[in-house]
């Protein structure tokens, strides 16, 4: 076959491709897409890094599968066996546990960057609903990933965790029998995690996320109010390249992040969970957990006659509920008039979740 017939039939893929595919309409829109250059634009970096992380995880999840069983008797064992047998089986594990915990900080500093720089007002209201459906989702995958290794430690967390639900006023007994699959936390409990992790929660996940990335691409990138304020002209930067090769360099200074981590921290296993031992000493959620926890465990016994535990459960319930809703009650001020209350809300949540999170770490974690 000549080089020239190559490259014509090579063209000719090319075009076919693009008719039945729209390739070129994709690389129009990619071609058009801009973004806002001023001095927050820097934020604009996390929601794509959190992207990174995401589907490192997917990737990854994928690879523990090959060797995962999911239940009691041999959970733990293949996690073992895939930590000690399986050649890379333990960077594959470690990595999915630190870009876990990488891709939960990111979604932290995007969802509050979101917040402070208004980025859910009109029209990107569903924008930001749809963001808040992705936390909960990450929390979910946290949660449920957590009691997979079937390890000591994972086995009695998701006994805390679990019970807290129960405590929901109502449903609470309910949701804790559906979570738990019976009154105790046992194989059922293992199997239903399992489900949840691996189909549930990435099927609803890649549905919130392409309709939050369409969101992304259908309204642009939002111009934050003060810097929309001076009236100066906002320049634009050039996604492909140009936005695009930057967020490369974070994504590959990420991995190399994740590698180090990884190949210095590996991830743990310990012990086999023992549903008859009584709880080891140290048992704590995970990190982004911490502060629900220990704000529980400060509440006193009881709280206008209802029992503590209770109260605060309800008090996230709301807290939660207003955080989705912020987009209805923060309405744009009048022009030139600044607005601090979401930026001061904001603020008093960030150190709410630092400061007990610190107590969580630094007082006794058990209860
Ligand atoms: C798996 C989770 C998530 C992924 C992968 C993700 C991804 C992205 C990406 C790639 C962008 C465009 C670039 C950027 O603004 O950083 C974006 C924008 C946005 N995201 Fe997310 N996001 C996630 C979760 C969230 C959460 C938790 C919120 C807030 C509740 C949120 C609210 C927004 C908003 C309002 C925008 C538009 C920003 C603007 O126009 O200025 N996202 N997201």
């Amino acid at each position: 076959m000549s080089g020239s017939s190559l490259r014509e039939r090579l063209a000719g893929l090319g075009a076919w491709l693009d008719s039945r595919l729209g390739l070129a309409d994709l690389w129009e829109v990619a071609r058009h897409k801009e973004v806002p250059v001023h001095r927050h634009t820097v934020w604009y970096y996390f929601g794509g890094m959190t992207l990174f992380l995401f589907v490192v995880q997917v990737c990854t999840g994928v690879l523990l599968l090959f060797y995962y069983r999911p239940s009691a008797d041999e959970a733990f064992e293949s996690v073992q066996f895939l930590m000690a047998e399986v050649q890379f089986g333990w960077l594959i594990r470690s990595i999915h546990a630190w870009a876990a915990n990488l891709m939960i900080f990111t979604l932290f500093l995007h969802f509050f960057s979101a917040m402070m720089l208004r980025a859910y007002r009109r029209p990107r209201e569903i924008t930001w609903l749809s963001g808040v459906g992705l936390l909960g989702l990450a929390l979910g995958f946290g949660f449920t990933g957590y009691l997979l290794p079937w390890n000591e430690l994972a086995y009695f967390a998701t006994k805390v965790g679990t019970q807290i639900v129960g405590v929901v006023p109502l449903v609470g007994r309910f949701l804790l029998r559906v979570l738990r699959g019976g009154e105790e936390v046992s194989g059922a409990t293992l199997t239903r995690f399992y489900a949840v992790h691996v189909a549930l929660l990435p099927a609803a996940a890649l549905a919130i996320l392409g309709l939050h990335l369409y969101l992304v691409q259908k309204h642009g990138m939002s111009v934050p109010p003060d810097v929309e304020r001076t009236g100066a002209p906002v320049p634009r930067m050039r996604f492909v390249p140009n936005f695009l090769l930057r967020d490369l360099v974070g994504w590959l200074a990420a991995l190399a992040a994740l590698a180090a981590l990884a190949a210095f921290f590996p991830a743990e296993l310990g012990g086999k969970a023992d549903p008859f031992a009584s709880a080891p000493a140290g048992i704590k959620p995970e990190w982004y957990f911490m502060f629900t926890f220990q704000t529980l465990k400060l509440l006193p016994p009881h709280i206008l006659g209802l029992e503590g535990e209770m109260v605060g459960v309800l008090a996230f319930g709301v807290a939660g509920l207003l955080v989705l809703l912020i987009p209805l009650f923060d309405r744009p001020a009048a022009p030139g008039e600044p607005r601090r209350l979401i930026t001061w809300i904001g603020i008093g949540l960030i150190l709410y979740i630092v400061v007990l999170t610190y107590l969580g770490y630094t007082e006794s974690p058990t209860k």
